[in-house]
């Protein structure tokens, strides 16, 4: 049995941050290659979830949010080596801590983990919508 530490904290830093990343394969879906961008998305998020085994970074939530009405669930990773050991629900429980009671849990989920979510307790949601950067209109 391992010894997690969870904790709602300050980010990590951007090396960390890739790496927990690249442990769990969410890096091939973020933008790694561009530190400013990832360095941004440190800078201002609102809710960060860390997950540590010792003081080594094997799982992290981050989260935009405005703790009342909805909470964006930008990241969620978890080093492959530590899967399927509850870590992911765990980052998810803490994650819905600080939040009130009528605030949503929202997510895009990866096509590999799209199964995960129904598992514990996500509804899918038939129109979400999405507009990328630089889309005109
Ligand atoms: C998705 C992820 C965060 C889940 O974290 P985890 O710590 O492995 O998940 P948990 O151990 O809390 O899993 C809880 C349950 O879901 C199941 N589960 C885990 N990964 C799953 C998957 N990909 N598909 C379906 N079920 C899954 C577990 O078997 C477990 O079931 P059980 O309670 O019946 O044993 C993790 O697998 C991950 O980092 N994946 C790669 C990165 C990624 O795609 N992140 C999501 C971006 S939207």
């Amino acid at each position: 049995m391992i010894d997690i530490c969870y904790a709602t904290s300050e980010p990590p830093g951007v090396d960390e941050f890739i790496d927990v990343l690249e442990r769990s394969t969410l890096a091939a879906r973020r933008p790694v290659e561009n530190r400013a961008c990832l360095q941004g998305m440190l800078d201002h998020a609102d809710l960060f979830v860390t997950a540590r085994c010792d003081s080594k970074l094997v799982g992290i939530a981050r989260s935009v949010t405005d703790f009342h009405y909805c909470c964006y669930l930008s990241d969620i990773a978890v080093d492959r080596e530590y899967q399927s050991r509850g870590i992911g629900k765990q980052l998810i429980r803490e994650t819905r801590s600080p939040l009130g009671p009528q605030c949503k849990l929202i997510l895009l989920s990866a096509p590999e983990v799209a199964d995960y979510y129904p598992k514990i307790g996500f509804t899918h949601h038939p129109r979400a919508w999405l507009l990328d950067g630089g889309a005109i209109f």
